[in-house]
């Protein structure tokens, strides 16, 4: 992709002619995509992000360029150190990311290869499918169970016995936002083949209610130095912009896998925010009751209209709109609002990711002016 820079330059045109209103606007969303909330412009509930932003105490952080001239060294130990707080455990357990897609790029790295299998689920959150591919791995999809939408565990376990590499695991799952029940996960840790690795998502965890039949295995670790956790402060804290994830894990494989990963991928900005994130409980819990709120009206507001979404630990809902998806992606998009793409093979479900209840209201409007369906 060109950049916004490089482009004006070939172009021969100036900055200031750039940002003019006279300059095609067209031209500019193909330089560079529009992925801000702009007034007027499209209600994003398409990636899951957080509709609220940062927390209020994050967004008010002054001089956010302070020792933006410096390696970030010292603020990398800092963070590492208050997460491993969090975890209760050292900081030699822990590794960060630029975003928890940088952990789930280096396990696929360091786990799977030519003779070294990629297992996951289908669907699922695909990134790391590229990453198994790029490492030359065979990836083996496995359908999430039809009743539940949990993961077939006995089914990966089985495929990963012959060159099985690394089993991803995303739990709550994106796109269903399903649970895999612990002892299930359980089950699959204590009877893992030799050699194979398991790496555990729980980007949704901040999402999932106390009750539900769920414990994070970052909190709540098994004893086996093959299991990963990976996390990310793009959900509950807000910060998807500033590519900020990280990895639980047991000293040894923490190691193994840092050796895969960009030496100083996090930048003082994230690194900054995040902290300042951590030392937010409150905020951390206003977000988390925010979005149980949210999801609750959405599935009040769905079952007014008869519809039964998958049930949600999550910040966006699965919903069997019984029409092709790609229809409806159309529709919405039509009517100025973006929302999941298709996650194949479930073709006619939806993935609404929550907005605030204003862009909610806007939605279920829209969806009231779907065609109806055909009897
Ligand atoms: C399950 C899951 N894991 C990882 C990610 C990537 O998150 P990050 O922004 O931390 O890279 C996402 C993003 O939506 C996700 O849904």
């Amino acid at each position: 992709m060109i950049s916004r820079r490089s482009f004006f330059k070939a172009a021969g045109l100036s900055a200031a002619v750039a940002a003019s209103s006279s300059f095609p606007a067209d031209l500019l969303a193909w330089v560079e995509p529009q992925r801000k909330q702009q007034p007027g412009g499209p209600i994003l509930l398409n990636s899951n992000e957080n509709a609220y932003g940062p927390f209020p105490s994050v967004a008010a952080l002054s001089n956010p360029f302070q020792d933006a001239n410096r390696y970030p060294d010292s603020e990398v130990e800092r963070l590492r150190a208050r997460i491993a707080k969090l975890h209760n455990v050292t900081p030699d357990h822990i590794v960060l990311g630029c975003g928890s897609t940088e952990i789930l790029k280096i396990c696929a790295s360091a786990f799977t290869g030519p003779n070294r299998k990629l297992i996951m689920a289908l669907p699922t959150f695909e990134a790391i499918d590229g990453y198994g591919k790029a490492a030359g791995a065979e990836v083996v999809k496995v359908e999430l169970v039809s009743d539940t939408w949990a993961h077939h565990t006995a089914a990966m376990q089985s495929e990963a016995q012959k060159n099985g590499g690394l089993i991803y695991i995303c739990n709550p799952n994106n796109p269903t936002g399903s649970l895999t029940p612990r002892r299930t996960l359980e089950n699959l840790v204590r009877e893992l083949p030799e050699g194979v690795y398991v790496l555990m998502d729980e980007a949704y965890h901040d999402f999932v209610p106390v009750a539900a039949d769920y414990i994070s295995f970052a909190d709540h670790p098994v004893n086996l130095d093959r299991v990963i956790v990976a996390r990310t402060f793009s959900k509950i804290y807000g910060l998807a912009g500033l590519r900020m994830g990280y990895a639980v894990t047991s000293p040894t494989t923490a190691k193994l896998i840092a050796r895969h990963k960009q030496e100083d991928s996090a930048n003082i900005f994230a690194l900054r925010c995040a902290l300042a994130s951590l030392d937010d409980d409150d905020e951390r819990q206003i977000a988390m009751l925010r979005n149980a709120n949210d999801r609750e009206t959405f599935m009040h507001e769905a079952a007014k209209r008869k519809l039964r979404p998958i049930p949600s630990w999550t910040n966006f809902v699965m919903i069997n709109t019984y029409r092709p998806v790609k229809t409806v992606i159309e529709h919405f998009k039509h009517n100025n609002i973006l929302i999941g793409r298709p996650f194949p093979p479930m073709d006619t479900y939806a993935r609404i990711s929550l907005g605030t209840p204003e862009q909610m209201k806007q939605f279920w409007a829209v969806w009231d002016k779907l065609p109806a369906l055909k009897e």
